[in-house]
């Protein structure tokens, strides 16, 4: 018996009793430990030392071979083996990409809102973080444009666009195709990266995603991201980085790589062992499966309990965003929700440049079943009455 340690093993607070839709996290039990137990068991005995050596840089041929022939199947274009890298998960992959792409000082230009966690890795590298308006398509060209003239009137160098054009993170939105090929033509026109933050692309629930900016660049600017984190497990902590072979180069020669080798070998190699067992197909499918129920549970019940809030019902990914009624304060309601057994993101967290309607919340249906969804949804509806 191993004494307990007073170390935690996860990153998430889960505490019995609340409704933790703050937490963007899959619920363990969707999580195939036992499978990938046997894939890494299996990896070890085909490749034996070589499993466990310094990897190769772009990551091991049988999960290149392998996420060339997938990505063709889950996107309009197939990469290149040169055209593609793995990396330790979409954080990783961003860093990567600030680190090769961007100077301290340079502008980054990010979605209002995004993924609130980006805005540090982006601000850890010495960008000055410029919001650009969305609307219900996602990142507006237009907004883009301003934002670059502006900047430049400033005397500043734009040097990357983050975006979550598909299935985003907070608000579920989904960029249409043409918006996509305006943004590819921006970026080779001003000469700016694109870091397309492709995560949820595989957690559709009903139409497949569109092709990624990525598939659609001719210029050679936008580098998609992607993960293994929401398609099979965050702790394998595994992407991948793919665009134009040069800037992949570029990556591959960054001076962590050639230090320390390929990312996770042995995880790229274990997850290599699960896909050709045929295993991935069925896990994303369980995965879709059980997050659309999730997301029908939870926008039920918001909508009975909380019949004057706004939101869109999310074709995919993790999230609902949510607008209180009545110009309610998300940031201002936190402690009494906190009260009633619930949690959740207020959306200023998600903004860089202080413009965002703080009525605005993220509630994530990633780790709860839909009974536990429908109770803390008729909590937060109880604690909105209570504001009349
Ligand atoms: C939009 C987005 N990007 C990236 C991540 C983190 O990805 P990874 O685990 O691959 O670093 C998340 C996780 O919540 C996310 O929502």
């Amino acid at each position: 018996v191993v004494a307990p340690s007073s170390v935690a093993l996860s990153q998430a607070t889960v505490r019995e009793g609340i409704v933790e839709f703050a937490v963007g996290q899959p619920d363990p039990t969707l999580l195939p430990a036992e499978a990938l137990g046997e894939a890494t068991r299996r990896a070890l005995q085909r490749f034996g030392g070589d499993a466990i050596g310094y990897g190769a840089e772009s990551g091991p041929g049988p999960l290149i071979d392998w996420l060339i022939e997938h990505l063709g199947r889950i996107d309009a274009r197939a990469p290149s083996t040169s055209e593609l890298m793995t990396t330790a998960g979409n954080s990783h992959a961003l860093d990567l990409v600030a680190n090769v792409f961007t100077r301290a000082g340079d502008v980054a230009l990010v979605e209002i809102p995004t993924y609130h966690l980006a805005l540090g890795i982006l601000r850890d590298r010495g960008l000055e973080l410029v919001g650009v308006a969305t609307d219900g398509d996602g990142l507006r060209p237009d907004a883009v444009r301003d934002a670059l003239s502006r900047s430049r009137a400033a005397g500043k160098r734009v040097s990357l666009l983050y975006t979550i054009p598909t299935f985003g993170n907070p608000t579920g939105r989904t960029m249409p195709i043409e918006r996509r090929y305006e943004i590819a033509a921006l970026a080779a026109e001003h000469g700016f990266v694109v870091a397309e933050d492709d995560v949820y692309r595989e957690l559709s629930f009903g139409e497949p995603a569109p092709p990624s900016i990525g598939a659609l660049d001719e210029g050679g600017w936008v580098l998609r991201m992607g993960s293994f984190s929401k398609s099979l497990a965050p702790g394998l902590r595994l992407g991948w980085l793919s665009g134009d072979a040069r800037r992949i180069r570029a990556v591959l020669d960054s001076g962590l790589l050639i230090s320390g080798g390929g990312l996770n070998p042995i995880t790229a190699l274990a997850v290599a062992e699960f896909a050709a067992a045929g295993a991935y197909e069925p896990n994303v499918a369980h995965l879709r499966e059980t997050y659309r129920s999730r997301r029908d549970g939870l926008i039920g019940a918001l909508r009975e309990a909380l019949p004057d809030a706004t939101f869109d019902v999310p074709a995919g990914g993790y999230f609902v965003w949510l607008r209180l009624p009545r110009g309610l304060d998300s940031r201002e309601l936190r402690a009494a929700a906190e009260a009633a057994g619930l949690t959740y993101v207020p959306g200023p967290a998600f903004d860089a440049s202080d413009a965002l309607d703080p009525s605005w919340l993220r509630l994530s249906f990633a780790r709860y079943g839909s009974d536990d969804l429908a109770l803390g949804a008729r909590r937060l509806g109880t604690v909105v009455a209570a504001r009349r």
